[in-house]
């Protein structure tokens, strides 16, 4: 296979023009838009929130005054992972620990970063950093499974060395970095073990269970809406759906109901937003599964036959 040429990176085009303006753009710190108190988890995930959240002002307790900088790495990069099932908060969470920190946060998305121009990513990565520490955010990378997935060793050369180019000069920053990072993903199973021994908190974020679907559903139900909704009810109907699902839901049968002229929303409209919803992963699992494969013995002749009418190949 020919070894692909290297794009052309130097030249001015107004394409690299518009790429490096977009940059100046992108790595602007926000104020974070939750607090713990707006997130629905079990207690025991919102514990692992509050002992990263807590860090800063607990470190010098822990390292000098028990003694752990003699036993530990005295490091003020504290790396948090929150992964699990879409839908299910992990923003929300990076917002709320930077808020329970007084500072602002920096949020990156793959999206922001990646460059079709070799070299390209790297950089904007590195930018990431410095716009972070520059103006003392929170760096945040949300799905940070496209950054964070194990080493690519065997696509097209320039496409591979730009690929591990990435990853390397991510290492290399993490390790320089003196602060917080935050990490969110839904393939966690993708990350280079490289960077997960580098993040030292996996906070799992899992579906909500029936207590906290029924917090979900109250919290989603406006005060103002007439409705003949029962939290308690909905909770326990429909199993295997998110805080996103239960907040979209809502939504949806509030317009269905609307556009019908109805006076209050009926369970009924909110009953079918969610069956759809549900149908609808349903369907994108599917989708998603691999193709299972059934052995079976069988003879020669079968085979034979199977393959004269069609049904098969011999591999
Ligand atoms: N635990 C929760 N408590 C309250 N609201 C929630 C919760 N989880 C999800 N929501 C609702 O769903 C929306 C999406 O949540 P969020 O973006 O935090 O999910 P996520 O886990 O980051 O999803 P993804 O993996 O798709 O990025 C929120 O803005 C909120 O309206
Ligand atoms: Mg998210």
């Amino acid at each position: 296979m020919p070894i692909r040429s290297k794009p052309a990176e130097t030249k001015q085009s107004p394409a690299t023009e518009n790429v490096q303006a977009k940059d100046e753009e992108i790595f602007i710190p926000q104020e974070p838009r939750y607090s713990l108190d707006d997130i629905i988890l079990p207690q025991a995930t919102k514990d692992q929130i509050m002992d990263v959240a807590t860090y800063a002002e607990n470190s010098y307790r822990v390292f000098e005054i028990w003694g752990f900088k003699h036993t530990h790495k005295y490091s003020k990069r504290i790396g948090v992972n929150l992964y699990g099932a879409p839908g299910t908060g992990k923003t929300m969470a990076a917002h709320a620990i930077a808020k329970n920190l007084g500072r602002k946060i920096l949020i990156v998305n793959y999206a922001d970063i990646e460059s079709k121009f070799v070299g390209e990513t790297p950089k904007n990565i590195r930018k990431a950093f410095e716009a972070a520490k520059a103006t003392n955010s929170i760096l945040f990378f949300d799905e940070a499974d496209a950054i964070l997935s194990k080493r690519v060793t065997n696509m097209t050369q320039a496409v591979d060395v730009s690929v591990n180019q990435t990853r390397s000069v991510m290492l290399m920053l993490m390790n320089e970095y003196q602060d917080f990072i935050i990490f969110a993903t839904n393939f966690i199973s993708n990350f280079d073990p490289a960077f997960m021994r580098r993040i030292s908190v996996h906070v799992k974020f899992d579906l909500p269970d029936e207590e906290c679907r029924k917090k979900l559903w109250q919290m989603y139900i406006p005060a103002q809406l007439p409705n003949n909704l029962d939290a308690a009810e909905l909770a326990k109907k429909f199993e295997g759906i998110s805080g996103s699902d239960i907040s979209n839901a809502m939504l949806n049968a509030a317009f269905k109901a609307a556009r019908l002229h109805k006076n209050e929303l009926d369970k009924n409209f909110v009953f079918e937003s969610v069956e759809n919803i549900l149908a609808s992963k349903a369907a994108n699992e599917n989708n998603n599964a691999k193709v299972s494969v059934e052995k079976r013995k069988v003879s020669e002749e079968y085979v034979k036959k199977q393959v004269a009418e069609g049904k098969g190949t011999v591999i």
